[in-house]
């Protein structure tokens, strides 16, 4: 008889918006429970308990971290993660935290310490691969091959979000590479290897972040040509092109449900894999079978993969003249 796979509760750490998509995302993983939540703001926080049902409302970190948990998702602004995945790991909890997993190639360190130091499994949440789409694809060019791929277009950028949007400010870790970049870096190095060099131009908004920017990159395999914005509108699809075809990932790619192989004897292929619970479930399922399995380490998304995605915004960032408070 198969026993149940083990039961992960969860706390909460950031209740906003990425937080309740984490919560939809959890009703889709079997033998999980959402079982704690803190945020600053009392009153989200009851809300979130409340809307997902969830039993522990902590009136700190602390208490949070003393609930029968065992992996913590952090969902604040960039300008957190490091604090509170540090403080979750050193009390001894697996710790899932949104992209990007922190401001700077520093803080991200001092993260990566903390899970080896205390020997739990640090993942920051970059869902993109574990879409079926993206899992179909790469079995679909594994077995009916275009070659190489030598070069990636990708990029978004969103001129709809509120002016008070967290993106907008400086001392939030805000600003469209640190914001929407990720997504981007990470489709550049999972396709085209090791970063070499980063060459950025761009704008910056009132506040002092970018507001656009365009980044080529170049890697072990080929380049990168990749935007990111807050003060336009753009696509968001992506482009991966080798010797014998090329793909195009509908927008939005980040949330990939659709992709067409173009062959360059002529042949089209269209997939399609719409995904469930709003996507965060896929990526949620296999953390929690990585903490299943004793693992510490994600062999998706990496540690030295974080560090190559923190490094290449960072750069891109830097060569802009955006700074974050304390660099
Ligand atoms: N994977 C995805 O698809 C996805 C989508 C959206 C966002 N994200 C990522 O998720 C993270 C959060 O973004 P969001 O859009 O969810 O932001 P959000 O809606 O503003 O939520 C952020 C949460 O963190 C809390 N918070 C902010 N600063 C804090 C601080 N200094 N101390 C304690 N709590 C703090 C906020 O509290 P208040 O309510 O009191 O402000 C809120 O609960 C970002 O890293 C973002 O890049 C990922």
């Amino acid at each position: 008889m198969n026993a149940q796979p083990e039961l992960i509760r969860w706390g909460v750490i950031g209740p906003g918006r990425a937080a309740g998509r984490f919560a939809q995302g959890l009703a889709g993983v079997p033998n999980t429970a959402l079982h704690a939540v803190w945020g600053r703001n009392p009153a989200r926080a009851l809300d979130y308990a409340q809307r997902f049902n969830v039993p522990h409302l902590a009136a700190d970190i602390p208490s949070l971290l003393a609930a029968p948990i065992q992996a913590v998702y952090v969902a604040t602004h960039p300008d957190t993660h490091a604090a509170f995945c540090c403080a979750a790991l050193d009390s001894g909890k697996h710790v899932l935290c949104e992209k990007p997993a922190a401001l700077n190639v520093p803080q991200l360190e001092s993260i990566l310490e903390a899970a080896h130091r205390n020997g739990r499994l640090f993942m920051e949440a970059m869902k993109p691969p574990f879409f079926p789409l993206y899992q179909k694809l790469r079995a679909r060019l594994a077995a009916d091959p275009i070659g190489s791929i030598g070069f990636v277009r990708a990029g978004h950028c969103d001129s709809t979000l509120s002016p008070d949007y967290p993106l907008h400010f400086r001392e939030l870790g805000g600003g469209s590479i640190l914001g929407i970049g990720p997504y981007e870096a990470f489709l550049a190095l999972d396709w085209l290897g090791d970063l070499k060099r980063v060459h950025a131009i761009g704008r910056l908004n009132e506040h002092g972040v970018d507001s656009f920017a365009l980044f080529q990159t170049e890697h072990a395999r080929g380049m990168a040509q990749l935007h990111t914005g807050i003060d336009l509108l753009s696509l968001g699809d992506a482009l991966l092109c080798a010797p014998g075809g090329y793909v195009r990932i509908h927008a939005n790619w980040w949330n990939p449900a659709r992709a067409t192989i173009h062959y360059r004897d002529g042949r089209e292929v269209l997939l399609d894999e719409p995904f469930l619970h709003g996507g965060f479930n896929y990526e949620t399922a296999h953390f929690c079978n990585l903490v299943r399995g004793g693992n510490r380490e994600s062999p998706e998304i990496t540690h030295a993969l974080s560090l190559a995605m923190a490094r290449l915004l960072q750069d891109a960032r830097l060569q802009l003249g955006v700074q974050f408070p304390g660099e």
